[in-house]
């Protein structure tokens, strides 16, 4: 298949491929998306294709402005305050909410699961996209399943060329981490994935927020958290507790050793993330068997950062 490479005044042409039941590969302020019209059950199913996807891995639904969230999902009466006030906060924005979905949201999209995830996004070229295709548009990061997502057209362009109809090609995604996805579907809001948007910002509308992912969940409400994520070809090494000159004595003995070693610095922690995917995906064109990483500080969006870190590791110290 030919992939057409469209810039955002074509962005008309990309929605007529989703009206199409195609698939297009858009820019988001967090990752890029691989979209297809979200009521389409064989659109659905080419993502699953396209990105080697389990297919119980739920979609995030797209959506571009707020009064399209009651044509998809329930609003819990017990949440319902709640959840007005996350999205007048919040949306447009890097959040995702989990909530029971309505009868038009296909199976394929909600990976089998009565909830679906709804996300509306800030970026300008995405919410033309969905805008101009009428339908609320079902994404995941466009990357293949368990690589390191897509934060710059190279990214997708390289997962994605010859797959899919088109890729929208826009400039680097402004934050570079997915959003963060809250459950709301049952009593209390649950956090399923720290992102975009920072747990202490959550926390001061949402004070009875629990943490609903990590190594202590045992049985994890997001099928997406029980799968390998974000790795490059090169081995991860998370350093826990060690101080930079144990990091780069690590190295010595590794390239002794015969091994092409990199080590990522995470002390500027805004650009780190926004960096992160771009660092991985490149030290696999550069050809390096290891990267070394450092662990920070879990608040703001180091929280984030160490959560891809995390799944992205092979080996923790
Ligand atoms: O920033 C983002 O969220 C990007 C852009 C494109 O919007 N999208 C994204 O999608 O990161 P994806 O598919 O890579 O991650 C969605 C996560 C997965 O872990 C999935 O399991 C979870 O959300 N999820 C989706 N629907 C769910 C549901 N109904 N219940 C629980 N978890 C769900
Ligand atoms: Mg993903």
């Amino acid at each position: 298949m030919k992939t057409h490479i469209l810039q955002k005044q074509d962005v008309k042409r990309a929605a007529k491929y989703i009206q199409q039941g195609e698939l297009v590969a858009f820019p988001t302020e967090t990752v890029y998306g691989l979209g297809a019209n979200a009521y389409d059950t064989n659109a659905a199913q080419k993502i699953y294709t396209a990105k080697w996807r389990p297919s119980d891995n739920p979609l995030i639904v797209h959506i571009y402005r707020k009064k399209q969230l009651q044509e998809i999902a329930h609003i819990p009466d017990a949440q319902k305050q709640n959840i007005k006030l996350l999205v007048q906060r919040f949306w447009p924005g890097p959040l995702t909410l989990i909530l029971p979905k309505k009868e038009c949201v296909p199976l394929e999209v909600s990976g089998g699961l009565d909830t679906v995830a709804v996300r509306m996004p800030k970026n300008r070229i995405a919410r033309e996209l969905i805008r101009l295709a009428d339908c609320p548009i079902a994404a995941p990061s466009a990357n293949i399943s368990g690589k390191p997502s897509g934060t710059e057209f190279s990214h997708v362009f390289q997962d994605f060329d010859g797959k899919i109809a088109c890729i929208i090609q826009a400039s680097r995604c402004s934050i570079g981490l997915e959003s963060t996805v809250v459950d709301m579907s049952g009593d209390t809001p649950l956090l399923l994935r720290p992102g975009g948007i920072d747990y202490e910002e959550l926390i001061s509308l949402l004070p009875d927020l629990e943490i609903g992912y990590g190594k202590h969940i045992e049985k994890p409400k997001s099928p997406g958290m029980k799968y390998q994520h974000y790795s490059p070809e090169a081995k991860v090494i998370l350093f826990k507790h060690a101080s930079v000159s144990q990091i780069q004595e690590h190295k010595k003995q590794l390239e002794h050793t015969g091994k092409k070693v990199r080590v990522l610095a995470s002390q500027d922690i805004p650009n780190f993330g926004k960096k992160l995917f771009s660092l991985l995906r490149e030290a696999d064109t550069q050809g390096y068997d290891i990267i070394l990483l450092s662990s920070i500080e879990e608040t703001g969006k180091g929280r984030a950062i160490m959560n891809r870190l995390e799944k992205a590791a092979s080996e923790i110290i």
